[in-house]
């Protein structure tokens, strides 16, 4: 079990390129493999979420070649996955497995999907009941994963508003809507990322978006394109808050994916009064990019937008470390999904935050942060499997004058693999041991 030693630094500088969006990458290999024809990615995300979701296509005869971050897809179609001869092992990856639950549902053949400890306690219902009303049928205990799909189903279109704000449900359900009969058309009250619709319309295939409803015909064919995965918002994040928290900072991260339903850690970051700025936007492969500058600066405590939080729903582990530097309090309501991520993000990072001496109030569906000093020396923290917790912490270190310990890390190698490489490259002091 590998722990982080993040240490006090004295001023961060340089500029960086993180690793390829986690959410693109895993879209990247499920459209292309049920695509026809050949899709070349390139910058996918080498981390064991979207590594799960690689292995797992490969598992039903898709022929998938990796070098490095380039990938290259041999699309078997829409019918032309074969059955698994093993139960599909997704880890610790929510996407993969709420989405392919979707994808799996409507094909010929049985399917068990299965993921560790922590996903093994994730909420599934919330794509069973949609996906049972459809025609589906997925066998659960208590609808947590493993799931046991049975086949064979004809499936047909449903009209589902969405009962929380998630894009893993509308993805799910757009899948599945690919080979049910009629139109399935997905309502969302407040916006979610969209790349799933953005990459269909890659693939070719008509996906209509209009005040919130989502909707596609079944039936139709993907056809192969090339996709080059941009840097990811969410692992950017957490050098973005590193900098602004950091008594001297001036780094810029490249070609980072600023699509508007992902940019809520700006929006609210900018509230709080952060010095950062985009440049040379660019559109790449039908995604939005830029750099993002980011220098120190005095950070305030605000009350979080309910708008803002499913555009940053990823985000507010690292939300709350700025929230401990800002003058004030920062308030957080309306988010009880923080609770079902890979850990309680509420519970698990109030009780870090107390542990490095950070005033805090947990709430059913937020928290309430007053901000002051990384005040206590031995700290140590468990990230309770969750990588987003694990490198939360670690950027905690650019403001502490003390070491912080942050216990069973290994997690980080789902979403980021070279994050301590990078940290350190910028001024950051961060240890393995
Ligand atoms: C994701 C959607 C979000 C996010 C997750 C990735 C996706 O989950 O938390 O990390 O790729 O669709 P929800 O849609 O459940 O909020």
């Amino acid at each position: 079990m590998t722990s982080f030693k993040a240490s006090s630094c004295h001023s961060l500088n340089g500029s960086i390129k993180v690793p390829g969006d986690k959410s693109i990458s895993h879209r990247s290999i499920m459209l292309g493999s049920i695509a026809n024809g050949i899709t070349n990615v390139s910058g996918f995300l080498e981390g064991e979420d979207s590594l799960a979701t690689l292995r797992a296509f490969q598992q039903m005869g898709v022929q998938i070649e990796r070098v490095g971050s380039n990938i290259t897809i041999h699309g078997e179609g829409k019918h032309g996955l074969s059955s698994p001869s093993e139960p599909l092992d997704l880890g610790n990856s929510g996407t993969s497995i709420r989405l392919m639950s979707g994808l799996l549902s409507a094909q010929s053949f049985n399917s068990q999907l299965c993921g560790d400890e922590s996903l093994s306690k994730r909420p599934m219902a919330r794509v069973i009941e949609p996906l049972s009303m459809m025609g589906a049928l997925i066998d659960s205990y208590e609808s947590k994963p493993p799931l046991f799909i049975t086949g064979n189903q004809k499936l047909s279109a449903i009209n589902y508003t969405l009962p929380v704000a998630s894009a893993q449900i509308k993805s799910c359900l757009l899948l599945a809507g690919l080979y049910a009969e009629g139109e399935t058309c997905i309502v969302e009250n407040s916006t979610t990322r969209d790349h799933t619709e953005r990459m269909l319309r890659g693939f070719g295939y008509p996906v209509k978006t209009s005040n919130g409803q989502i909707s596609l015909m079944g039936g139709g064919e993907l056809h192969a394109c090339d996709i080059e995965v941009p840097s990811d918002i969410s692992s950017a994040a957490f050098f973005i808050v590193a900098a602004s928290i950091a008594k001297e900072a001036d780094i810029t991260l490249s070609a980072v994916n600023i699509n508007p339903t992902r940019t809520g850690i700006l929006d609210i970051l900018a509230l709080m009064g952060a010095n950062i700025t985009l440049t040379d936007e660019r559109v790449v492969a039908g995604e939005l990019v830029a750099d993002i500058q980011v220098c120190s600066a005095k950070l305030r405590g605000i009350d979080i937008p309910q708008k803002l939080i499913p555009l940053a729903i990823d985000e507010f582990p690292v939300i709350f470390i700025a929230a401990s530097c800002a003058t004030g309090e920062t308030l957080l309501t309306g988010a009880k999904e923080l609770r079902v991520k890979e850990s309680d993000r509420i519970q698990v990072m109030a009780d870090g935050l107390t542990i490095l001496g950070i005033e805090n109030e947990v709430l059913e569906d937020g928290i309430r942060i007053r901000g002051g000093e990384f005040s206590k020396q031995n700290s140590i923290i468990k990230s309770h499997q969750d990588h987003r917790i694990s490198m939360s912490f670690a950027i905690a270190s650019s403001r502490s004058e003390y070491d912080i310990k942050i216990e069973d890390v290994d997690n980080v190698q789902t979403s980021f693999p070279n994050f301590v490489e990078l940290a350190n490259r910028i001024g950051m002091n961060i240890e393995e041991i």
